[in-house]
């Protein structure tokens, strides 16, 4: 080949390879673009999910606020009838030292329980991201404690099975599982009052085998409706009253079990209501 030939071929590949590189560069920036919109959008979402959570978080305070008043009723009331009676007392000559001393040891146990009710209550709404072993029937049995105390006046029946599973902890973020576990009591709760069951139970079951440990919540509400059952979990899917539910709950249910607690939640009917399963695995 002559050296014009060798040249022009050299320039021609020269110009192929410019042009690779070029389409290349272009390519990787397209890349880059669209990693950083992945991003955002990945930010965007997780922003949402914190704003949806917060929202729950909300509507559950109000609850506890309703909570914390009942709860405070009855003591309240014994500490007015003692100071009531004190007053008596003193005019009927009956205020000796003995009688003042059961009166005080009444009126501190009764504000003992009012203070420990807050405290329990601010505990149950401290935000925490971190971890930590916890055991889910104690969680369970908290809720129970501080939300459905009033489950007796409403008739509702909580069973839990009475087995000692102390031992079945998950590592995790405890608080957002007491809301997990709050959201599907109030389901059941509203779907019992709303459609009037008579005999009103939620069973709670626990149990697990080698590679799973489950806990279960069932009612006897009489269940979802199959046309409706794949979308609870969706946000903003609810059936009620735009004042009595947003139709996050279960939304943030699963969020909660599935991306922060590496779960599963996944819902069945029975014969005689809704029953939902939460699985962590070992
Ligand atoms: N135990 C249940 N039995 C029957 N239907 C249920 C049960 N739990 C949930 N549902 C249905 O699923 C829907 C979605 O529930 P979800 O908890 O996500 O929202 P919500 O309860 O309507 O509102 P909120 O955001 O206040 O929780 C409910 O509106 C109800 O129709
Ligand atoms: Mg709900």
């Amino acid at each position: 080949m002559s050296e014009d030939a060798w040249k022009r071929r050299f320039d021609r590949e020269r110009k192929v390879r410019k042009e690779a590189e070029m389409l290349l560069e272009a390519k990787a920036l397209e890349l880059f673009q669209a990693n950083v919109k992945l991003k955002e959008e990945m930010e965007k979402r997780s922003e949402q999910e914190r704003v949806l959570i917060q929202q729950s978080k909300m509507s559950a305070m109000g609850e506890m606020i309703g909570s914390i008043a009942h709860q405070w009723r009855q003591p309240l009331n014994v500490v007015s009838l003692l100071v009531a009676d004190m007053l008596e007392a003193y005019e009927y000559g009956d205020l000796d030292e003995e009688y003042l001393k059961d009166v005080q040891r009444d009126i501190m146990e009764n504000i003992k329980f009012m203070s420990d009710t807050i405290d329990d209550f601010r505990n149950f709404f401290q935000v925490s991201n971190q971890k930590i072993l916890f055991s889910i029937k104690e969680v369970v049995d908290e809720v129970l404690r501080l939300y459905f105390h009033e489950s007796k006046d409403l008739n509702i029946d909580i069973k839990m099975e009475k087995i000692t599973l102390e031992e079945l902890t998950i590592l995790g973020l405890k608080n957002e599982f007491k809301q997990v576990v709050l959201n599907l009591l109030n389901n059941s709760k509203d779907i019992l009052l709303e459609r009037n069951v008579r005999d009103k139970w939620i069973f709670i079951e626990f149990s697990q085998n080698t590679d799973y440990i489950n806990i279960s919540f069932e009612d006897s509400g009489g269940g979802i409706p199959i046309e409706i059952i794949d979308k609870i979990f969706q946000p903003y899917f609810t059936t009620k009253h735009e004042d009595r539910g947003t139709g996050i709950g279960l939304y943030m249910s699963k969020t909660i079990i599935e991306d922060n607690m590496s779960g599963t939640i996944s819902v069945s009917n029975t014969d005689i209501g809704a029953k939902f399963v939460i699985s962590f695995p070992k």
